[in-house]
C-alpha cells in the first residue's frame, strides 16, 4: 500500500489514523469545500445522522456482543449531538436543509463487505473506521481555512471522530484478531483510495476529486 503523504495540518491527527488512511484528501476537494459552504454543512448533517443510524443498526443486529452494544450506543448519542450542532449552525447561517443524494463513498466501501458472518461484522466495523478516519482528516484539513466558529466546532469533531475510529478498529480486532483485521484493512484501503482520488461529479463531504466544470 502506498503511504499517506503528510500535509502540514497532520500534526493535529493521531499517527495511527494517518497510517491507516491510504492517501491525503486532494487539495482540489478542499477548494471545492470552501467554495460550497452550504453544501458542505448540509451533507455534513446527513453524515452525522447516517453515522448514528449505522451504529444503531449494529446494536439491533449484534445483541450478543456487549462491548459493541456499549460502544455503539455511546457513538450513536455523540453523532446525534453532532447532528444537532450542525443543524444549529445551519439555522444561524440561514442554510436551508434540503434533500441531497448521498455520495458514492459509503456505498462504494460497503459494496465490498462480506455477505456471510462472522466476516460481515468485521468488514462493517472496518468500513466504519474508514468513514470516521476520513471525516477526521477532512475536518483537520479544513480547520486552518475556516472562520473561528466552524474551526472551533471542527476541532471538537476531530477529537470525537478520532475516538470513533479507534472504537471501530478496537472492536474489529477484538472479534477477529489484529492480523486478520490488517489483511481486510489493506483490501478496503485500496477501494477507499480510489473513491478519494477518482473524479466525482457531485461535491459531498466524502466525495473524490471534483469534476472540472
Ligand atoms: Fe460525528
Ligand atoms: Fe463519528
Amino acid at each position: 500500500m502506498t503511504a499517506y503523504t503528510a500535509t502540514e495540518t497532520d500534526a493535529t491527527l493521531p499517527r495511527e489514523l494517518l497510517e491507516f488512511l491510504p492517501c491525503a484528501t486532494p487539495e482540489s476537494w478542499i477548494e471545492a469545500a470552501l467554495a460550497n459552504p452550504a453544501l458542505l454543512l448540509i451533507d455534513h448533517a446527513q453524515c452525522e445522522k447516517k453515522a448514528a443510524s449505522t451504529a444503531m443498526s449494529l446494536m439491533f443486529r449484534y445483541v450478543d456482543r456487549p462491548e459493541l452494544l456499549t460502544k455503539m450506543s455511546q457513538l450513536a448519542r455523540e453523532e446525534l449531538l453532532h447532528f444537532e450542532q450542525v443543524v444549529a449552525i445551519m439555522q444561524e447561517r440561514g442554510v436551508d436543509y434540503s434533500h441531497l443524494q448521498a455520495s458514492r463513498y459509503a456505498e462504494g466501501l460497503r459494496r465490498h463487505v462480506a455477505r456471510d458472518e462472522p466476516q460481515r461484522l468485521i468488514d462493517i466495523l472496518i468500513v466504519g473506521a474508514f468513514i470516521e478516519a476520513r471525516s477526521c482528516e477532512r475536518f483537520a484539513r479544513l480547520i486552518p481555512r475556516l472562520d473561528a466558529q466552524l474551526a472551533k466546532f471542527y476541532r471538537s469533531l476531530v477529537r470525537s471522530e478520532g475516538r470513533h475510529f479507534e472504537d471501530y478498529i478496537g472492536l474489529a480486532q477484538r472479534y477477529a484478531g489484529a492480523p486478520a483485521v490488517a489483511e481486510r484493512i489493506a483490501c478496503f484501503a485500496a477501494h477507499e483510495r480510489a473513491l478519494i482520488e477518482d473524479t466525482d461529479t457531485h461535491f459531498r463531504f466524502h466525495s473524490g476529486v471534483p469534476a472540472a466544470v
